[in-house]
């Protein structure tokens, strides 16, 4: 099997795109923007994120006891890139502020969901953080989403209409 072919078919599966947040025992804070965010279970309440290892966030998600995920909003594709490039401080823009569990959270982000660390489980070149829910926020924004490597948006004539 080659690499590419998995790569082009997963590239074509939309996805949602979001921030995941922590701060160490330092107060130093670490973030990272990532598409695999996925509900595991609702009892117990449990989600899951995959980071890679080679990530220069690997090693402080690895010892985090708690973690943020900050679900982007349609206009949030700096935020989006921010958080994905290599070698920028990408809390310089002052953009994210202590929320739930006094984690690192977007004021305007679609949804908030903070989480203890329930369990990493080693998969290949990845590890799957899995959150236990500990506190939830919800905004009435519409989702930014990744599909074809591009940034996009959904039509969502529910949300538009709340949003009126
Ligand atoms: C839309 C998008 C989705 C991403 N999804 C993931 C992901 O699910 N898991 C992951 O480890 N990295 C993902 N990345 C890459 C990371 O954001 C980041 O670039 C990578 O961890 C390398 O960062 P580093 O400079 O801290 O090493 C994604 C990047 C983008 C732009």
């Amino acid at each position: 099997m080659e690499f590419a072919i998995l790569k082009e078919a997963m590239a074509r599966v939309p996805g949602p795109v979001v921030v995941v947040t922590m701060v160490d025992g330092t107060e130093r804070r670490f973030g990272f923007t990532a598409s695999s965010f996925v509900s595991v279970s609702l009892e117990p309440p449990l989600i899951l994120v995959c980071l890679g290892k080679e990530a220069s966030t690997h090693p402080a998600f690895q010892a985090a006891n708690t973690f943020m995920v900050n679900v982007l909003a349609e206009g949030q594709e700096e935020v989006a890139r921010r958080f994905s490039t290599s070698g920028v401080d990408r809390f310089a823009a002052s953009d994210m502020m202590p929320c739930e569990l006094g984690l690192p959270g977007l004021p305007d982000a679609v949804a908030r969901v903070a989480c203890s660390m329930h369990r990493i489980v080693d998969a290949g070149d990845h590890s799957i953080l899995i959150g236990q829910v500990e506190s939830v926020y919800v905004g009435n924004r519409s989702p930014l989403v990744y599909a074809n490597r591009l940034f996009s948006r959904v039509e969502s004539p529910a949300l538009a209409r709340d949003a009126r």
